[in-house]
């Protein structure tokens, strides 16, 4: 977690990396704090808060200078103070680090720094350990204190004597590289660099990089010249920026019907999905034996939803593992098992971690990212990008319904590569899933509708959500919408299971979002719908348009939703549940785009 950025060059580095900080805050905002080098000194400042608070502090203080790192904190080792904010120095070092250090305690035991530490974090223990080395070499302190370091860590470095250079190192936490006009830039992703320049590279693992104002130098660890590989960030950069929505999420919700097009679109060819772009063979979908989906927090969701389409369409077993849990359980992956791992980010450390153990195993692995060349799509054998662009609210949505809308694609192709479908039957399928960013587009039309219903929540301590098979999945996400943004507990509960305990919480004041969106289950779904209303729940409803309730039944809110094939139905419903969420933390007056302990990128476990 934590933003991370470096500059060197001929434009005013507290600027530029005020600027960069704002972009990465939504990688984590506790803190903030920048250090500029000028003739041979460094000047800190740093303060617990928002960037707009550090940026203030710097208006007063107007330091100055051509290079300099920074950092938006993601709390770890160590509470949210001044102290702990980023930059940490020790004798010449100033260094900014994103990860965790796990042996940070024997480094302070070894080196004896007891009582020379300022703050509780494991990273100013770097910069001690980098000073006890530091002799006037850079490179030889990098390297003598990396082979120290277990954990993980992305360190971007200055030392007072190295005039405008800033040096970086990394294990598994990722740095991202680039050349601007007048100088050159780091950060811990692309989004800081966006605003510069569309090429970039990806630090690997334990190289060490030296940015002056004319030159990028990249060596590996016994200090020979590293091979820089350079990429295109492909994603349009008029996508960042609210777009004169008041939040990010709101903006993210609004770009669906465009950016599901976008993932769906180059993969059809003559009506058929296709995945030669990504150069996957049919093999990789015909030959496994099973699947298993490792991802976390929403992507994990949308895993859910793709068991239901896979079991349903191919008859196969599919897994959907939390990341975070993978490791825990004895993982049973082998060389019949398709890994799909899916991540917008493409950096979640659990994720990464999971996914290199299923190869490690022979599994075959398939990533599903938004971020391109994140670490994620780099360790799997395949990798099919999500078009959605940006994602800069914390809470994600549109990387949601473009996850889903691979996995749609993924049954299609595994269904024909399997002769379980013909053509026609492909194609009758792929004519749907290309209604839906139409579908999309109807249900947003109607957002002063959902913001109604909203108002019918916004004053719950709790909110239940229930339904049954696909539905109960896309509640799952939606009621994680809920609790992220808006700050009202909430659960997701198969309706079945309620009455095995959970319906004793059910009183007059706890509204329940009910789903039906599935035929098969609508009858048995009703009998739910109407025992949490025996007990006094107000329901509101979520029901495809035309379909008919009983005469004389009491429904609180029903909102109707535009009719697709039952398998489809998840998508209009997600982007109402969406807008549920959106609209209660909006009117409850909440920073929408960045709740709190929240970050959009999970780099530590
Ligand atoms: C964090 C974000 C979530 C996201 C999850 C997994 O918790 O706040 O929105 O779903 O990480 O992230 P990933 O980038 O792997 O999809």
């Amino acid at each position: 977690m934590c933003g991370i950025i470096g500059y060197t060059g001929k434009g005013d580095a507290k600027e530029i990396m005020l600027d960069a900080l704002e972009l990465l805050e939504y990688r984590g905002y506790d803190s903030a704090g920048i250090a500029l080098l000028k003739d041979g000194r460094t000047q800190m400042i740093k303060r617990a808060g928002r960037v707009k608070d550090l940026r203030n502090l710097c208006a007063r203080i107007n330091p100055e200078g051509q290079c300099g790192i920074g950092h938006t904190r993601w709390a770890t080792h160590g509470g949210v103070c001044d102290e702990n904010a980023h930059p940490h120095r020790f004798g010449s070092v100033t260094l900014i680090h994103n990860g965790i250090i796990e042996n940070y305690r024997e480094l302070i035991d070894k080196y004896e720094l007891e009582g020379s530490l300022i703050s509780e974090t494991d990273s100013e223990v770097v910069a001690a350990v980098l000073q006890h080395f530091y002799q006037g070499d850079p490179y030889s302190a990098i390297r003598r204190t990396v082979l120290k370091l277990k954990g993980t860590f992305a360190l971007a470095i200055m030392f007072d004597d190295q005039p405008d250079q800033i040096f970086a190192v990394r294990n598994v936490s990722p740095i991202v590289v680039a050349a601007t006009a007048d100088g050159a830039i780091l950060s811990s992703d692309v989004a800081a660099i966006v605003p510069f320049t569309t090429d970039y590279f990806v630090m690997p693992e334990l190289h060490v990089v030296c940015l002056k104002p004319d030159k990028i130098e990249m060596y590996d660890l016994s200090g020979d010249h590293a091979k820089i590989d350079w990429l295109k960030v492909d994603w349009d950069v008029s996508r960042s920026g609210k777009g004169g929505y008041p939040f990010y999420m709101e903006k993210e919700i609004m770009e669906q019907p465009q950016v599901i097009g976008e993932t769906i679109l180059p993969r059809v060819k003559e009506g058929m999905p296709d995945f030669s772009e990504e150069g996957i063979p049919d093999p990789v979908f015909a030959d496994c034996k099973r699947i298993c989906v490792i991802a976390c927090g929403t992507a994990m969701h949308a895993g859910l939803v793709g068991k239901s389409l896979i079991q349903w369409v191919i008859g196969i077993h599919v897994d959907v593992v939390m990341a975070s849990e993978f490791m825990y359980n004895d993982p049973v992956v082998d060389k019949d098992t398709l890994v799909i791992a899916i991540s917008q980010s493409g950096e979640t450390i659990d994720t990464l971690e999971a996914l290199k153990f299923a190869r490690k195993c022979g599994s075959p692995s398939i990533s599903i990212v938004n971020v391109k060349g994140a670490s994620i799509a780099r360790a799997s054998e395949y990798v099919i990008y999500t078009n959605a662009g940006p994602e800069i609210a914390v809470a994600s949505t549109k990387a949601y319904t473009t996850q889903l809308a691979v996995l749609y694609l993924i049954t299609a192709r595994m269904a024909l590569a399997r002769g379980i479908w013909d053509e026609q039957k492909a194609k009758a399928f792929m004519e749907e899933l290309l209604r839906v960013p139409g579908v999309i587009e109807r249900v947003l039309e109607t957002k002063e509708e959902i913001h109604r219903l909203a108002g019918c929540i916004i004053n719950a301590r709790d909110v239940f959500m229930i339904g049954r098979g696909l539905d109960y999945s896309i509640l799952l996400e939606g009621s994680l919408k809920l609790k992220e943004v808006s700050y009202i507990h909430s659960e997701a509960y198969a309706s079945g299971e309620l009455k095995h305990g959970t319906i004793a919480l059910i009183t007059e004041d706890t509204p329940v979002i009910a789903m039906v969106t599935q035929e098969k289950l609508k009858s048995k779904e009703l009998s739910n719908i109407r025992e949490v209303q025996s007990r006094g729940a107000r329901v509101v409803l979520l029901m495809k348009e035309g379909e008919t309730l009983n005469e004389g039944e009491q429904w609180s809110c029903v909102y109707r939703l535009p009719v697709m094939e039952d398998p489809f139905m998840v998508m209009p419903a997600s982007v109402v549940l969406q807008l549920i969420a959106y609209y209660v933390s909006l009117d409850k007056g909440l920073d929408v785009d960045k709740p709190r302990n929240l970050a959009k990128v999970v780099t530590v476990e």
